[in-house]
């Protein structure tokens, strides 16, 4: 890989390839890198997250990118604007091309990821990684926003931090895909909608409830579907990414 999955969706309106981002949810470096050797040819990108970052630390980042693959480096930042901001630099200094941000951090703090990933990108001759903001968790239900002392229903809680992110300039959201298709009725067209929770029904019954298969997720405007175990615990996982993707032709 694969700068073409990531390039046709960050450069519309080229056609869209390879919407697939392998989630390499893998506890240490080294079986990252064989399940990323083993399935890069068919997939779109890879998804570093808190897991895989924390024990394998950003030389995995590194060696991952060193392979040509796009890299999502979902770390989910939530912090002072400032310390936002420090965090977007060293992410993008890594040239991933895609990162998270939590929307309940506020305006101010979206504005200052997005910026400081436009400038850090400037300044190293790269391309600016797409800012994604995460809205409700999708473990999260009206009770936990009320123990929050958030009063809004769940689907009232996403649009409004969607609408913030739009505001603050973010590029692009994670979301469920039950939510793909009411937030694509509401936010602007070139807002890039990346959602997990996908289940082609051939996978044991696991945590994730409210799934949508990658056909249903990209049909209702999803742009990038990441999906974890239906490829990394799969038999054989580069059959089980290749089938996906053909379900997608
Ligand atoms: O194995 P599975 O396909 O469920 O993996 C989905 C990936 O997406 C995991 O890395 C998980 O942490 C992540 N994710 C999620 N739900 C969210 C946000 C991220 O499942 N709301």
């Amino acid at each position: 890989m694969h700068f073409s999955g990531i390039c046709v969706y960050l450069c519309p309106p080229v056609a869209k390839q390879n919407p697939i981002i392998a989630a390499l949810d893998v506890p240490a470096a080294e079986p990252a890198l064989k399940l990323a050797r083993d399935i890069a040819p068919v997939v779109g990108a890879f998804k570093i997250g808190s897991e895989l970052f924390t024990s394998a630390g950003p030389d995995i980042v590194k060696k991952i990118r060193a392979t040509g693959a796009a890299v999502f480096l979902d770390l989910k930042f939530h912090d002072i604007p400032n310390t936002v901001a420090k965090a977007v630099a060293a992410a993008t200094r890594l040239d991933v091309q895609m990162l998270t941000i939590h929307t309940s951090g506020g305006l101010e703090m979206m504005r200052a990821a997005e910026a400081s990933a436009q400038q850090t990108a400037n300044l190293a001759s790269l391309t600016a990684p797409l800012v994604l903001g995460v809205t409700v968790l999708t473990s999260s239900d009206r009770r936990t926003l009320v123990e929050i002392g958030c009063e809004a229903n769940v689907g009232t809680q996403v649009e409004r931090l969607a609408n913030l992110a739009v505001k603050a300039g973010l590029r692009g959201l994670v979301c469920s895909p039950l939510e793909i298709a009411d937030l694509r009725r509401i936010l602007p067209a070139h807002i890039q909608l990346v959602t997990p929770g996908i289940r082609t029904g051939a996978e044991k019954a696991d945590d994730q409830k409210r799934t949508l298969t990658p056909r249903e997720a990209m049909d209702a405007g999803a742009n990038w579907l990441v999906i974890g175990r239906p490829i990394y615990a799969a038999e054989n996982p580069r059959a089980a990414a290749e089938k996906i993707l053909s379900s997608l032709a």
